[in-house]
């Protein structure tokens, strides 16, 4: 009776095993929305930056690296999006704080994207790009390094010495390429993180630059990123 009861028991336990192989399903992925710019009102809506992402920081740190050949594509609202939220956007709204640091908080980078559609201002408080030239200055950006001309937007990083609470020129100056470099990184991490391609660059024609957007001598082009899909 024993022998006979545990035959039915170890006969139960494989057809539940067989049943749960055959039951086992691909579990489709949803496709993630790919939304092109598009400007309304000299304004390009973002949509809500993607936070979900997540490439582990080790990986992300042991991957990445400066690249200098990007595929025609221009990035989707969606990419371009989680890129400035990353780069130095709001990260805790309740006292405006930045994903990245800055000197005494001035929060001096700000960041300009400039791209066939023209150049445009991020404003991390509406999460929009606020168009400032129709001009596309991605040639005077790459200066005489052409590839960087290439890649479907550049984005420009630029100090307002006028948000630290000192004058002195050296200091001021000095923070603000610090700070620069924070938002840089971040720059640099997201796109390792997300398969695009970037370089931080010094080189840039700055004074086409200034002229261009009308800067004064105290907001300073510090670097910029060329920025796209990996070729
Ligand atoms: C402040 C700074 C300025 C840079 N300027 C340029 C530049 O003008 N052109 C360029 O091709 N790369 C530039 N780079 C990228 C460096 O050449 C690159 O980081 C370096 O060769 C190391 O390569 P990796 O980033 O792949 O580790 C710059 C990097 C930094 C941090």
């Amino acid at each position: 009776m024993k022998k006979i009861f545990l035959f039915c028991l170890m006969a139960a336990c494989f057809a539940a095993c067989q049943q749960n192989n055959t039951q086992t399903t691909v579990v489709e992925q949803p496709e993630k929305p790919s939304t092109p710019l598009q400007v309304v009102n000299d304004t390009i809506h973002l949509v809500q930056p993607d936070t979900t992402l997540t490439a582990s920081l080790m990986h992300t740190l042991a991957h990445r690296s400066s690249i200098r050949e990007y595929a025609e594509t221009q990035l989707d609202n969606e990419t371009l999006s989680t890129l400035l939220w990353a780069a130095n956007g709001i990260n805790r709204p309740e006292n405006g704080k930045r994903t990245a640091p800055s000197a005494v908080n001035a929060q001096d980078i700000v960041l300009y994207v400039t791209m066939d559609l023209g150049t445009f201002i991020y404003l991390p408080e509406k999460h929009a790009l606020q168009l400032v030239s129709t001009t596309d200055l991605r040639k005077p950006v790459a200066s005489t390094q052409e590839f960087a001309a290439a890649a479907p937007l550049s984005i420009i990083l630029v100090s307002d010495l006028t948000k630290f609470p000192f004058d002195d020129p050296q200091r001021t100056t000095l923070l603000g390429a610090m700070d620069a470099g924070y938002v840089s990184q971040n720059i640099y991490l997201y796109c390792t993180a997300s398969n695009l391609a970037t370089v931080a660059r010094g080189t840039m024609d700055k004074a086409a630059i200034q002229q261009a957007l009308q800067l004064t001598d105290k907001q300073i082009p510090m670097l910029n990123h060329p920025v796209g899909y990996i070729k």
